[in-house]
């Protein structure tokens, strides 16, 4: 009598224990979609996300956040050093296929956001070589907010011209 008493605790608290972690990963997939990039700093979104995460909620083929993300190119200044298409200036192209530490969004968002100083501390090394080395300076408390930054990658991406197949990077069978 008594073992069956605990047997029905444990069996409680296990069921209890389940029901507890599935609801709290329900609530964590909700918080997780429900970031507003209109609302956080490019730097505190590359915080809060962990690596290989970041993924751009616009196509290049949206024209509409395409044409705002070339308006911020010009705005925040990257057209001084990248060109105002993107395609190079004093420094790398953003369009060809050569990608210093890689293609993808994640990536991109976070060289970007932290400057080429700091994402090598992170771990990251230079992969492809562009004709022009130096540094990237970070922008994630000067472009205002994610959203804006998704935007001038969507543009980039729209500019690109080179080999289809490296478009976001090197593709895996290659690597
Ligand atoms: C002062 C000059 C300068 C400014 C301003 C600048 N960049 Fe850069 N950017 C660089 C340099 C230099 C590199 C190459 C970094 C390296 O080799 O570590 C680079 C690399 C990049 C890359 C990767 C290119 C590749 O081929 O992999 C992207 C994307 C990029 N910048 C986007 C931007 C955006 C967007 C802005 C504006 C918010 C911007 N940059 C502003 C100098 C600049």
């Amino acid at each position: 009598m008594r073992r069956g008493v605990l047997i029905v605790g444990l069996v409680t608290i296990f069921v209890g224990v389940i029901a507890l972690c599935t609801l709290g990963r329900v609530w964590a997939d909700n918080a997780a979609a429900a970031v507003d990039y209109t609302k956080i700093l490019p730097a505190d979104l590359v915080k809060d996300t962990p690596k290989g995460k970041l993924v751009n909620p616009y196509k290049d083929t949206q024209a509409d956040a395409v044409a705002a993300g070339g308006q911020f190119l010009l705005s925040y200044s990257c057209s001084g050093c990248h060109g105002g298409g993107g395609g190079g200036g004093m420094c790398p192209a953003l369009t060809n296929d050569i990608w210093v530490y890689g293609g993808d969004d994640d990536t991109l968002f976070r060289l970007v956001t932290l400057g080429s100083d700091e994402l090598q501390k992170q771990g990251y090394t230079r992969v492809g070589r562009e004709n022009v080395v130096g540094p990237m300076p970070p922008f994630g408390t000067i472009i205002k907010s994610a959203d804006d930054l998704w935007k001038i990658l969507a543009f980039v991406r729209s500019k690109y011209s080179g080999d289809p197949a490296y478009k976001f990077g090197t593709p895996p069978d290659q690597q």
